[in-house]
């Protein structure tokens, strides 16, 4: 399968580095598309009309603008789609937009949590009465535009760790696009937006990132517990979430013997 990757920042760069070092038995990179002002380390570059051209799949690490803007184009052109920025379905048009295009298929990368597939198995089974997503960030990388100057400077001189936002979890993803693509996540695995409530913490003491899931209903009570490594080049971002992708594309690649 030959894999084109859009985005060659913090995610992209290393799952088009490994593809290329031949991480995953039987993919094979394309190119990589991107909008930096400088070519990828050694990575084969391209237009992104060519990878429509060249790829069987096209991995999103590109952000939600441009997922808005090329995923659609990339499934009508007969190419799978691998999105990584899944808070950007928080946007029901967007969401339904690119589940009606095709023949190419919609892919949704774990990213940088797990246990997906559980509450996916217990939101079936029956109601699940409460899910909640609690992100503890740097309290720097939690800095938003739409913040006034005395909010922004609150979290930047915090002595103590502050929830910033607490609330749905689709008003939390919006608020913060590059922080709580994990509230998305949770709420496209249990395929229910009203349930899940998503609290954002900036911790000036915290190293890592951490998101810890509760979720209780009729099939049990669920906590997982992840803190993963920022990444050094966008701290809004895990240094797993590249290994996440090239996993999801192993997984596609080589469909046998694998957890569904
Ligand atoms: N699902 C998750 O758990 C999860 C976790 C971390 C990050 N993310 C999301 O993944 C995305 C990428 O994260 P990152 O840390 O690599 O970001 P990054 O800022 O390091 O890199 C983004 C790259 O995309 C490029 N880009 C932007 N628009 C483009 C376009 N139209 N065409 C080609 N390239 C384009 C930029 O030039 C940059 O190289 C972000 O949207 C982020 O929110 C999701």
């Amino acid at each position: 399968m030959r894999i084109g990757v859009i985005g060659a920042g913090s995610i992209g760069a290393v799952v088009a580095a490994k593809l290329r070092e031949g991480a995953v038995p039987r993919a094979e990179l394309a190119g990589i598309s991107h909008k930096d002002p400088n070519p990828p380390d050694g990575l084969h570059a391209m237009p992104f009309d060519e990878m429509l051209d060249t790829a069987d799949l096209v991995v999103e690490c590109a952000g939600q603008q441009a997922l808005a803007t090329l995923g659609p184009r990339i499934l009508d052109a007969g190419c799978d789609l691998l999105i990584v920025s899944v808070g950007a379905l928080a946007d029901q048009q967007l969401f339904e937009r690119l589940l009606g295009a095709g023949p190419g298929a919609v892919h949704l990368s774990t990213g940088a949590i797990g246990g997906l597939d559980l509450l996916a198995a217990a939101a079936a089974m029956g109601p699940l009465h409460h899910v909640e997503i609690v992100t503890t960030k740097r309290a720097g990388s939690l800095i938003q535009p739409w913040m006034d100057d005395d909010q922004a400077r609150r979290l930047r001189h915090a002595a103590a760790p502050v929830e910033v936002m607490r609330g749905p979890a689709r008003t939390v993803t919006e608020a913060f696009p590059a922080s709580a693509n994990v509230a998305a996540s949770v709420a496209l695995a249990v395929r229910d937006w009203d349930v899940v409530e998503a609290a954002v913490v900036a911790d000036p003491a915290a190293e890592r990132t951490s998101h810890v899931i509760t979720a209780e209903g009729a099939a049990g009570h669920y906590r997982f517990d992840i803190t993963n490594q920022p990444s050094f080049r966008t701290p809004t971002s895990s240094r797993v979430v590249p290994y996440a992708v090239l996993s999801a594309i192993d997984g596609l690649v080589n469909p046998k013997g694998v957890f569904r």
